[in-house]
């Protein structure tokens, strides 16, 4: 079976085609790359679920091409009109009721679905071409780090990876952000991409922020399992750092740093500054600018994370726009229970 695609028509029909017999493929959206399967058929779902070792508590994003298609899989109200007015193509994922057509275990059960409308070409091209909603949570084990280049794909699921469209590097490189409008009070379940401010100042009101770890009800299922304290976890263990300086002083001071540690730095550092520690060092960017941190921040992560350090260190961001969204992405990595 063929198992890796690019992007030329002749691969993209390929691809198609095995969506449309129920099989998963792994494409590219401007976020992270997504697993997808036809969104109205369970059994693919199920299958979804079976390669990410995903929980079935845990609900998928249905990705829709426009507005006919998210009416198809829920009703939207007026916010949500507004919302998918200034964002959509792009990465903001809205929680609204769900229509019956949806099965249940896209939702795992829930009365509400998530939809969004990526702006990838390559992911529009596809489901202009299937021509019906398609699934798709981040292409990874469930719990590990998500994949934001084909090749992360391969690297954690081997040999047996699913078919891969190599769509390049996404350009955004953290996952949507997830808007709840099923309630009166509009809320975040996950920072993203779109500041929480820009969708407030649509909105015209302003939003909840849950804490990590709600729940919805008597049963403990998650308010949105992308509340969990503990997710985009690398082997090693990673430990944050509120800033810059906090992690400086640490790397002068502490005299039982392990060798052979990798220090993950948001621009390059003077190396000079640490000689005799036997540390690494690794920069999510050339210039400090929080964007570029993001779009490199799953990559780095998982490269320094194949050399099995004993540990890996990591500044938190300012914690505005989008450094807010990959702050969320470090706390999780490095939670322990
Ligand atoms: O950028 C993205 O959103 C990527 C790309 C592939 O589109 N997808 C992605 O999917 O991040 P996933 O499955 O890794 O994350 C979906 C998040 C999870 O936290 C899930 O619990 C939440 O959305 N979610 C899905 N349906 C929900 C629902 N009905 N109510 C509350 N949360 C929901
Ligand atoms: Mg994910």
């Amino acid at each position: 079976m063929q198992r890796d695609f690019g992007v030329s028509p002749e691969d993209l029909s390929c691809v198609v085609k095995i969506l449309l017999s129920g099989q998963i493929v792994a494409l590219p959206t401007e976020t992270v790359y997504g697993l997808a399967c036809l969104a109205l058929d369970e059994f693919a779902v199920a299958k979804v679920y079976k390669a990410k070792q995903r929980p079935a508590n845990d609900p998928l994003i249905i990705h829709v091409s426009d507005l006919r298609e998210t009416k198809l899989v829920c009703r939207p109200d007026q916010r949500a009109i507004s919302l998918i007015e200034a964002f959509w193509p792009g990465p903001l994922t809205l929680v609204l009721p769900k229509n019956r057509i949806v099965p249940p275990i896209v939702t795992s059960g829930l009365s509400t679905v998530a939809v969004r409308s990526p702006a990838h070409p390559v992911f529009r091209k596809v489901l202009n071409l299937v021509n019906a909603p398609l699934a798709a949570p981040s292409a990874n084990p469930f719990g590990k780090v998500s994949p934001t280049k084909a090749e992360h794909i391969k690297q954690s699921f081997g040999d047996e990876h699913p078919p891969v469209v190599n769509g390049g590097p996404t350009q955004i490189g953290i996952e949507s952000t997830v808007v709840d409008l099923s309630s009166k009070r509009a809320r975040i379940l996950r920072p993203g991409p779109i500041d929480v401010d820009a969708i407030s100042a649509i909105l015209g009101e302003e939003l909840e922020i849950p804490k990590v770890n709600g729940t919805c009800d008597k049963f403990k299922t998650p308010l949105s399992p992308g509340l969990l304290a503990k997710h985009y976890q690398p082997e090693s263990p990673l430990q944050i750092f509120s800033n810059n300086e906090d992690l400086m002083a640490y790397l002068k001071s502490e005299p039982s740093i392990p060798a052979a540690t990798y220090v993950i730095t948001h621009s390059p550092l003077n190396e000079i500054c640490f000689p005799s520690k036997g540390l690494k060092f690794m920069h999510l960017s050339e210039t400090g600018n929080p964007a570029e941190i993001a779009k490199n921040f799953f990559a780095i992560l998982r490269e320094v994370d194949t050399h099995s350090p004993p540990r890996i260190l990591c500044p938190l961001l300012p914690d505005t726009g989008i450094g807010s969204a990959v702050n969320d992405r470090l706390r999780k990595a490095s939670y322990k229970d």
